[in-house]
């Protein structure tokens, strides 16, 4: 997720607005800044890596010339975060230059094809095939203008992009385009804006156009455009004023960054979806050769992982030990070598015991993989091979649209090793791989459907004392994941364990009204939980149950309950079934009065030991 912005302005440097509003979108990525204007036919260009203020300190953002230009705050996810990567990013000659948000999944091919054409490219970034592609279009047909040959260029563009792109071909405009990434235009009497996000020009006009998926604009200082990509059709749209005080826009006007990031949930796990083949394919190689597997994080992101030691397990056969990474030392330090393999998961890649997890195991010349959400972090650069998840920067505290994309890559590694293993039928992996691409959109239906439902159960046990949260199998892991979650943001107690450990010891916590929640998708284990419910609901506790839609059976055992879509296969399920438990925490936490994004005592990286 980056930031774009960019300006025609009647009066005034286009640049300092530039800078000021790049500051604005920030919290869409931070690791490095540039800016590119047209004056007197000619591109000002700047960028380096590094935060905005520390770019500005060594370069000044302000004093590029002309009253047109755009500019990009970036967050990696092709290419590390070095000034070479940086946007805006050029063709070869120098004349076209384009910022973009999003990932150009047939970046690859593109890429190829424009070499053998004679295009020189210097990043490793996917954003760059664009203005050579624009290049070789205007190229192929000279007759062309530039919003023609951007329009052509676009087409051929898999992926998510909001781009824009300025050249010096035609110093008066800049063309647009938006494709699943966000983009909005303001306008005032001075000029025309466009960003990723409305905060970047609420400050100079609240009268904003939203850009659709799959439409092109063209921007001058007469006017916008707007065009279908599709058919070419002019679309006729009017400024809306936007009421939201910067503070709430910076929240695209959700209270907190933690609603904000779960509802964002379906867009992540679509840009989850997009990591090129040849890092599963690498990651899940040294998965295979590996003598022991070693799955190691802290907090949400070791739940992942214990997720995925089903995945791995049950897909691949692949045994793998996932390990609290407070432990992994004590536990592990000794029976690590050569032939083992440490996969370290982290979102933010700085986890101080994740870390020095990682260096006990490297100390033991142990193989050390990343997955992570942060290129760039110490993750990235003490693995052998690393894997960037493309969630975006998230803000609020406790994790969650970074826990379910991290399960989102974990479930494509046990796919692509399952594959590689042969231990599933093409029929069974093709029918897994399209489940989980239909993930994002359930996602989308049980936000859409269920929140409210969710909202209303924490009000009914807004008293609770202590909660249980119970699953079997991979919804073990699940259920630890809600427990953290309501702990962290509403500091109840809560306690997960397999739900079939009840009658080893917990259930003698149980009294009337005692809140047991059961996570249920309909798998091998349903009948056996059927009876755990019963045990609970024998001794008066009261059932909160996530169900497959149209479970009956635990419908009329549970006092409440909340569906998630039917069809969800097992080593799938934790993705969608954690989605209510997020949004219980969440909204347990605001019948509280507590802030969701500032939980008490915790720091969203735990740098510390
Ligand atoms: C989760 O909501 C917490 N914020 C915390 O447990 C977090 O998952 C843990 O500190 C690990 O962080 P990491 O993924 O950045 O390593």
């Amino acid at each position: 997720m980056c930031g774009i912005f960019g300006c025609i302005l009647k009066e005034g440097a286009a640049s300092p607005l530039i800078h000021e509003s790049l500051k604005k979108l920030e919290y869409r990525g931070y690791d490095s800044v540039g800016i590119v204007t047209l004056n007197n036919g000619e591109l000002q260009l700047k960028k380096d890596q590094g935060k905005i203020d520390d770019v500005h300190r060594l370069v000044n953002l302000d004093d590029l010339e002309g009253k047109i230009g755009i500019g990009h705050t970036r967050w990696a996810t092709h290419g590390a975060p070095l000034k070479i990567n940086s946007h805006p990013h050029l063709d070869c000659e120098g004349k076209i230059a384009v910022v973009h948000n999003g990932i150009i999944e047939n970046y690859s091919e593109l890429k190829i094809e424009l070499e053998n054409n004679g295009h020189t490219f210097v990043s490793k970034t996917d954003t760059e095939v664009i203005p050579h592609l624009i290049e070789y279009t205007l190229f192929k047909n000279p007759q062309y203008s530039l919003a023609d040959a951007v329009f052509e260029a676009i087409k051929r563009l898999e992926g998510s992009y909001a781009l824009a792109v300025i050249s010096i071909l035609e110093p008066d405009k800049i063309i647009c385009a938006r494709n699943e990434s966000p983009l909005v235009l303001g306008v005032n009497e001075n000029g025309y804006y466009l960003a990723s996000d409305i905060p970047a020009f609420l400050p100079i006009t609240n009268q904003a156009i939203i850009v659709n998926d799959g439409e092109f604009v063209i921007i001058s200082s007469k006017g916008c455009e707007i065009k279908r990509i599709s058919d070419s059709a002019i679309m006729k749209r009017t400024p809306k004023i936007i009421d939201w005080t910067p503070e709430m826009a910076v929240k695209k006007g959700y209270p907190h960054f933690m609603i904000k990031e779960i509802i964002e949930q379906p867009s992540t796990l679509r840009n989850t979806l997009r990591i090129q083949d040849h890092y599963l394919d690498l990651i899940s190689t040294f998965l295979d050769r590996a003598k022991d597997v070693f799955l190691v994080a802290c907090g949400t992101s070791y739940h992942a992982c214990l997720a995925a030691s089903y995945m791995f397990s049950k897909l691949a056969f692949l045994p793998t030990y996932p390990v609290y990474a407070s432990e992994f030392t004590e536990q592990h330090g000794k029976s690590v070598s050569i032939d083992s393999t440490i996969l370290a998961v982290s979102q933010s890649g700085e986890t101080a015991d994740t870390l020095s997890s990682v260096t006990c195991a490297q100390q033991r010349a142990a193989t050390i993989l990343g997955l992570t959400n942060v290129i760039g972090s110490t993750l990235t650069r003490v693995s052998r091979v690393y894997i960037g998840q493309q969630s975006g920067p998230e803000i609020g505290v406790a994790a969650t649209k970074t826990f379910t994309s991290e399960l989102s890559v974990l479930a494509q590694l046990a796919l692509r090793l399952s594959k590689k293993r042969g231990k599933i039928s093409q029929d069974e992996m093709d029918n897994l791989s399209e489940k989980l691409e239909e993930i994002p959109n359930i996602v989308e239906q049980i936000i859409r459907t269920q929140a409210e439902k969710v909202k209303q159960i924490a009000k009914k046990y807004s008293y609770a004392k202590t909660f249980f949260f119970l699953g079997r199998g991979i919804s073990s892991a699940t259920a630890y994941e809600g427990s953290l979650k309501l702990m962290e943001i509403a500091y109840i107690p809560s306690i997960a364990f397999p739900a079939g450990e009840s009658k080893h010891g917990p259930i003698s916590l149980i009294e009337p009204g005692f809140p047991v929640l059961f996570i249920c998708p309909k798998d091998g284990s349903h009948k056996t939980l059927i009876s755990n419910i019963m045990e609970m609901k024998a001794r008066g506790a009261s059932i909160i149950s996530i169900i497959e839609e149209e479970d009956d059976a635990i419908k009329k055992i549970s006092d409440d309950y909340v569906e998630i879509p039917k069809g969800i296969p097992e080593i799938l399920s934790p993705i969608p079934f954690v989605v209510p438990l997020q949004l219980l925490a969440y909204y347990m936490a605001l019948e509280k009065g507590l802030n969701p994004d500032t939980p008490r005592n915790l720091a969203k990286c735990v740098t510390v030991k």
